[in-house]
């Protein structure tokens, strides 16, 4: 029996598409990017708790417009004012709940916890979606229509990645809930995306293509591809355990590039973006 066992492994293994080098490879670059993510990301909520967290909890809120903002405080404005209140509130809880989840010693150890973030991160996501969609559409904070389109993309395609991977986890197939919590983990940090892409494209390129309202070509690319981008190099790495090895290598080289394009972009957008404000 358990000679037909390993023939059984034997057989599997000479059948696998890839190497191991391969594939020690592909994790390493993995590893790579999500530690440049983990990195940058922390930045974002550093500056959040230390810029809007302060303000915003002792009502100070005229103190968001000393950074530049499209709508931030509006004397008399009450309910568009806590909308965006509660906006960067929990933007600070996504995104650092975001990255407990994806945290593997953090999701084996504390099980329990997992699941807490994970309801945390669920209600963060809907209440930023629905938000932020309730901020461009009737508050009416946007610059451009391909901005305004492409938040709105962002929110729904974060609102169906919640719900996938909700009622995966609820059914306990934790492989296809995994699938779709990275989906989702990637579409909410569209926003950072955003933010980072802008950094590395200003430094790499001086700036080619960015309009003075926002509304230059590559104000356009970024509006959908801060999200599509992203995605497709998720879906790139999760099919790649099906691949060959020139396969392998190939996505293990973009996720190389994408963690030095992450790490370069977080530390301009912290020395520029975020940290003269605080
Ligand atoms: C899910 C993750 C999200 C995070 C972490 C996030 C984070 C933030 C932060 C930190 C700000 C303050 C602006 C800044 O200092 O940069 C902001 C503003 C804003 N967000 Fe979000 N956001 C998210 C999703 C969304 C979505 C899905 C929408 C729209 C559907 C949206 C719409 C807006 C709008 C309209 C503003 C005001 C921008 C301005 O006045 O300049 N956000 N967001």
């Amino acid at each position: 029996m358990a000679t037909v066992e390993q023939d059984n492994v034997r057989a599997a293994a000479s059948r696998a598409p890839g190497s191991g080098s391969t594939t020690t490879w592909l994790k390493r670059a993995m590893l790579f990017c999500a530690w440049s993510m983990g990195i940058g990301q922390a930045l974002f909520v550093l500056f959040i708790a230390l810029f809007y967290y302060p303000s915003t909890l002792s009502g100070n809120f005229a103190r968001w417009n000393s950074k530049p903002l499209i709508t931030g405080f509006q004397a008399g404005d009450g309910t568009g004012n806590a909308g965006f209140a509660i906006h960067v509130l929990f933007a600070a809880i996504i995104t650092a709940a975001g990255l407990m989840q994806i945290t593997p010693r953090l999701r084996q150890r504390f099980p329990r916890l997992h699941r807490w973030t994970g309801r945390s991160y669920m209600v963060a996501a809907i209440a930023l979606s629905l938000g932020g969609l309730w901020l461009v559409w009737v508050r009416g904070t946007y610059l451009n229509l391909a901005g305004a389109v492409g938040i709105t993309a962002n929110a729904l395609v974060i609102l169906t990645c919640a719900g996938m991977s909700w009622r995966y986890a609820l059914r306990r197939k934790f492989a296809q809930h995994r699938r779709w919590a990275l989906r989702l983990f990637v579409a909410a940090s569209a926003v950072w995306f955003m933010r980072v892409g802008y950094m590395a494209w200003g430094i790499t390129t001086g700036g080619i293509g960015i309009g003075e309202r926002m509304d230059g070509p590559f104000d356009q690319f970024l509006a959908f591809g801060n999200m599509i981008v992203p995605l497709l190099v998720l879906e790139a790495y999760l099919r790649a355990g099906e691949c060959g090895d020139r396969r392998r290598l190939a996505v293990a080289a973009l996720l190389a590039v994408s963690g030095i394009v992450m790490l370069g972009g977080s530390a301009a957008a912290w020395f520029v973006m975020w940290s003269p404000y605080i």
